[in-house]
């Protein structure tokens, strides 16, 4: 199955968009977690609206599904301006990126998602327009090519991206605040479970409201997205309002164990134990061996099964953990964790 399509996924799906959309939150107030990114980000919002000014540029980083378009569209609210959203590999060349820019208004939002991705003739004409907000734009061709500068709105960029580290430096320098984005925990997804569920009109019990939160890796767009599947359970096989048995049901049968993980996940475990010895095996051997992209295991994958301190990232490799081992039920002869030399 295309990880795309997984429940467990933290892509988005397609369609899935638009629906996710009305049950976002519109507020920081309505906004759960991530706490140390929301508690400066209110500072910053309400500085910038006294002295009238766009609020700086912003860089959210961290693992897909955590919420950050969310949040970039309620930062642009809590400014009262409007938002542009785009990504990366959208912006396929210069021109495309002048043409958003100069279509912005004073304050206004742009958020460019997967902001690694940017070639890098779109990431020079961004730098004059973080950092004077103005374009530099090339007339004629040959000696007579003139260079004229074209002044645009101040705006604010917002970047988001699952990889930090790929960022170019210039980049990365001209954004004035950074955000990383925190996995969450079972009482945060939880809270947000109870709120979904508050939204879509669908009775759920304490009980199933815990279990889903458990099950969810971390991550709000899986646990609204399981809490949708155990919906249409009990809605076929139940009285329509969710309790413990219909939910352990529905996630039994989606293949969701009780740690989060659904398949892929334990394929990967299970190669490396089964085909590497439980490690250490390098990434792109683990990529080739189950036929997934290298980027999708990091940035997709891994980061959950590193969480929960199944998968360590070794100076040699990945590794996989007793806890792992003992996840699947299987016997383990390696190194105690804590002997492992880890990978800062
Ligand atoms: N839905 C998705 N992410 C959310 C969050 N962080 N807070 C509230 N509702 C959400």
């Amino acid at each position: 199955m295309d990880y795309e399509e997984r429940i467990t996924s933290a892509q988005m799906g397609q369609g899935e968009e638009r629906s996710e959309f009305s049950l976002r939150p519109q507020s920081l107030q309505d906004y759960i977690g991530q706490k140390a990114a929301t508690d400066n980000l209110k500072v910053f919002i309400e500085a910038a609206k006294l002295r009238g000014e766009p609020l700086d540029h912003v860089l959210f980083y961290g693992p897909p599904g955590l919420g950050k378009t969310t949040l970039a569209g309620i930062i642009a609210n809590e400014m009262g301006v409007d938002i542009r959203i785009t990504s990366g590999p959208a912006i396929e060349r210069a021109g495309d990126l002048a043409a958003i820019l100069t279509n912005l208004n004073d304050n206004d939002v742009l958020f460019i998602d997967e902001i690694h991705r940017l070639n890098r003739s779109v990431e020079e004409v961004l730098y004059s327009a973080m950092e004077d907000y103005a374009l530099d734009i090339i007339i004629g061709k040959g000696p007579s090519a003139r260079s004229i500068r074209l002044d645009i709105a101040r705006f604010t960029l917002i970047g988001a991206t699952t990889r930090a580290g790929s960022l170019s430096a210039p980049l990365r320098d001209r954004f004035g605040v950074s955000c990383k984005f925190e996995m969450y925990t079972t009482d945060e997804l939880a809270e947000i479970i109870r709120r979904t569920a508050g939204l879509l009109k669908v009775p759920v019990d304490e009980q199933s409201v815990i279990e889903m939160a458990r099950r969810s890796r971390g991550t709000p767009r899986v646990a609204n997205r399981i809490l949708k599947r155990v919906r249409d359970f009990s809605q076929v096989r139940g009285s329509g309002s969710i309790d413990i048995d219909i939910t352990r049901n529905a996630l039994d049968a989606l293949g969701v164990d009780f740690m989060g993980l659904e398949n892929l996940d334990r394929e990967i475990l299970k190669t490396i134990i089964d085909r590497f010895d439980g490690g250490p095996v390098g990434i792109d051997t683990i990529a080739a061996s189950i036929g997934e992209e290298r980027v999708t295991i990091e940035d997709v994958y891994e980061p959950y099964l590193i969480q929960i301190g199944f998968l360590n990232r070794t100076k040699k490799g990945r590794v996989v953990s007793q806890a792992a081992y003992r996840h699947l039920g299987l016997e383990y002869c390696g190194e105690e964790d804590d002997q492992l030399e880890m990978d800062v």
